[in-house]
């Protein structure tokens, strides 16, 4: 096994199993789906792409972006339908033409990212005007979530 593949085997078992994001972060994020109109919503390193089982999409269109093959290979197999799409690539430069969204949201995915200035360049470049902006983070167990909303 690469490390590669450990590191998406580890986060893979780590989120299906672990409580606080049922109690949190997922109906965090199903709230703010509902309370936003919203036609087509992309989701920042999705990893395998659970977040877009925990929210009613409705007629919406989901898209999951990630850097990890392996993880979007997962979410290919596990969510793929008519108004879900994964697919494999980085924040830093997204396969999208400008103002292709909505909303985008990422979970637990900025403390990873070196470069805050380029990335926001990029979701601000994608977003339509008025586009939402959240981010979900977990820190010590508890979970806080910062809207940003780029106008
Ligand atoms: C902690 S996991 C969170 C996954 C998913 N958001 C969730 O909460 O279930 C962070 C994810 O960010 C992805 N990632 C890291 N850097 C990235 C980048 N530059 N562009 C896109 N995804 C990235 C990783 O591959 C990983 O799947």
């Amino acid at each position: 096994m690469t490390d590669d593949e450990k590191i998406a085997r580890d986060w893979i078992n780590a989120v299906e199993i672990n409580r606080v994001r049922e109690a949190d972060i997922y109906p965090q994020l199903k709230a703010w789906v509902h309370q936003i109109s919203a036609t087509d919503i992309l989701d920042v390193g999705c990893g395998q792409g659970i977040c877009s089982e925990k929210i009613d999409l409705g007629l919406r269109n989901y898209t999951g972006i990630d850097l990890s093959p392996i993880l979007i290979d997962r979410a290919k197999q596990l969510y793929n339908s008519e108004n879900r799409h994964f697919l494999t690539g980085s924040i830093y430069d997204l396969p999208f033409s400008d103002s292709s969204f909505d909303a985008v949201f990422s979970v637990n995915l900025w403390h990873l990212l070196s470069d805050l200035r380029k990335a926001s360049a990029e979701l601000s470049r994608v977003l339509r005007a008025k586009g939402k902006l959240p981010h979900y983070h977990g820190k010590s167990e508890r979970l806080f979530i910062v809207d940003r909303f780029i106008h």
